[in-house]
């Protein structure tokens, strides 16, 4: 195995840090690699927040589910999905002026883009995880960073089309720190060949066989298999129903009104 893939093999996320701070020559080389990135039409649809006020730091560790460690990673990267440049860019470059004169329409973003804008963000933050770890820098990336999107827009001076898709948490590994690779589906239910397979009961049963063996009858949930605990616990939970409540909101910024004529700011 080549030095690349032992990296992606071996990496795990990271919750607990050690103390020292990231180095500034490292932390760039993560940042550069993040920008390298491929983006759809080079037009780079992110951007990148570097987190590292304390205070900052735990209210992110209070607005993600609570999730305490976040406050104790020396850096966050926080990626944000973001159409706004470009926005602003065509706006002082009469681009509305030009679609009116042209016939054609000038639309806000919409959910199209915001997609292609969160497959930008997400190709340069998994970039960000790899060079990281081939620092000894590990990550843990926080999903929870799309819940509280009011509060995250305040906090961080987001403009309304620049949404936060993705969060990192970075530190250096400590000193003979275990890692347990977690165990993923195998792989035939994954990939598949030229067409999608449709999984039937069968495939189901043998694909969740290693999961389900921590189920227990004695769960909190009272549910009555590993299905049930698991969509009590995750999609089904409360966070998950603030992450649908955010969304919506950040969502109708991207709603694709006609700007011909009247200023993108409005
Ligand atoms: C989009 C995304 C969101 C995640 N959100 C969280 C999170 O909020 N908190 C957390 O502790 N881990 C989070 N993780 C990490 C996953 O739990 C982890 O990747 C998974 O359990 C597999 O473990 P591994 O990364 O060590 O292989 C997230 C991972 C991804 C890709």
């Amino acid at each position: 195995m080549n030095d690349t893939l032992k990296t992606i093999n071996n990496r795990v996320s990271l919750r607990g840090y050690d103390k020292k701070d990231i180095s500034k020559e490292d932390l760039d080389a993560i940042l550069e690699a993040a920008m390298r990135a491929p983006t759809a039409g080079n037009q780079m649809l992110y951007s990148i927040i570097v987190v590292k006020d304390e205070k900052t730091k735990k209210i992110l560790s209070k607005t993600c589910d609570n999730q305490a460690f976040i406050a104790t990673a020396p850096v966050i990267l926080l990626f944000l999905a973001d159409h706004q440049r470009w926005f602003d860019y065509y706006e002082l470059n009469g681009v509305g002026e030009y679609c009116e004169e042209h016939g054609l329409l000038f639309e806000a973003p919409q959910e199209s883009d915001l997609l292609l804008a969160i497959e930008d963000a997400m190709c340069a933050a998994e970039n960000a995880v790899i060079a990281a770890e081939s620092l000894n820098i590990g990550s843990c990336y926080i999903g929870d960073i799309v819940e509280n999107y009011e509060i995250h827009k305040e906090l961080f001076d987001l403009p309304d089309w620049a949404f936060p898709i993705g969060m990192l948490c970075l530190g250096y590994y400590r000193p003979e720190q275990p890692r347990v690779i977690k165990e993923r589906f195998d792989r035939e239910y994954i990939v598949f060949e030229e067409k999608y397979r449709h999984l039937n009961a069968e495939d189901y049963s043998k694909m969740f066989a290693s999961r389900e063996k921590i189920y227990r009858e004695d769960n909190q949930y009272k549910a009555k298999n590993f299905a049930q605990m698991f969509y009590a616990r995750k999609t089904g939970a409360v966070f998950s129903k603030e992450m649908a409540r955010s969304v919506r909101v950040a969502m109708k910024k991207w709603d694709g009104r006609i700007l011909n004529k009247r200023k993108i700011h409005d």
